[in-house]
């Protein structure tokens, strides 16, 4: 079975569970983020093992598990648990949610990561909203015969953070109190961290901070069409910032300390979308 079929069996086994309701919004929890759906009514929840399209991911502090989630404006779908482009298995396994997402009629997604904080007004523990990224990865999950008939060969990425959603999402995070900065995500394939001569050069670049996903979620689903909101952690200074040596511990450590802010942010996000 490829990948499209994978997707419309998996979509089909989900409209079951959403009692045919198209859902409003779609979350992708990245790092620490999985925890943010603890705080929303959640009214059905399934692993990823009985749906065809998904795979289970192997890194720590990553779940496997599809919730539906109820909001103030309807069904919310989150993804607790992504697939890294540097576990090796290609792009498929990454873009599967996307094409599924795409392939229910959802139109909203949000998506979320841990990233190192480049721009030097960045704390541990803030929030970026992504304004734009630059894609470092040295690949792009569009390479390669055309892998779902809505994407043109050529898409337009011009306002792939789409700008009134941003603006609508600053204007939700004032009303819970929470201060966000808004800034350009760069992505690095990883799974090696950066060194600090990389990230003097993203600096150089205009890059305010780094990570590992999102934007070949972000290059999919903006093809799609989809009105996309990314939002990052900055769960640690990049590489050469500080004298600590960087580790997936300092990440997932501050994502347990933020997730009360994480929590209200992306709750009243999703109950307003
Ligand atoms: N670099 C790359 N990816 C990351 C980082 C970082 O410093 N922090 C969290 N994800």
């Amino acid at each position: 079975m490829d990948l499209n079929e994978k997707v419309e069996k998996s979509a089909d086994f989900l409209l079951k569970l959403l009692g045919n309701q198209t859902p409003r919004s779609a979350m992708i929890c990245g790092s620490g983020w999985a925890k943010v759906a603890d705080e929303l009514k959640i009214i059905q929840e399934t692993s990823y093992d009985e749906i065809p399209a998904l795979t289970n991911t192997q890194v720590e502090g990553h779940k496997s598990v599809l919730k539906i989630g109820e909001t103030e404006k309807g069904l919310t779908l989150l993804f607790l648990g992504r697939r890294h482009y540097y576990e090796g298995e290609g792009w498929g396994s990454v873009i599967a949610p996307i094409l599924l997402i795409h392939a229910l009629g959802i139109e909203k997604l949000v998506l979320t990561n841990a990233a190192g904080g480049i721009n030097e007004d960045f704390d541990v523990g803030d929030i970026m909203l992504l304004e734009d990224h630059i894609n470092m990865m040295g690949n792009n999950p569009l390479i390669g015969g055309n892998i779902h008939p809505d994407i043109p060969r050529f898409p337009d990425q011009t306002n792939i953070y789409n700008s009134d959603l941003r603006n609508f999402v600053q204007a939700q995070a004032l009303e819970c109190n929470i201060k966000t900065k808004e800034g350009i995500y760069l992505a690095v394939s990883g799974p090696s961290f950066e060194t600090p001569a990389e990230i003097r050069a993203f600096k150089k670049m205009g890059a305010d901070a780094v990570g590992m996903s999102t934007v070949p979620e972000a290059i999919v689903a903006n093809s799609l069409k989809m009105k996309i909101c990314a939002l990052s952690l900055i769960s640690n200074q990049a590489a050469g910032k500080s004298p600590n040596e960087l580790s997936h511990e300092e990440v997932s450590e501050t994502a347990s300390r933020i997730l009360p802010k994480m929590k209200v942010l992306t709750n009243q996000i999703l109950n307003s979308l």
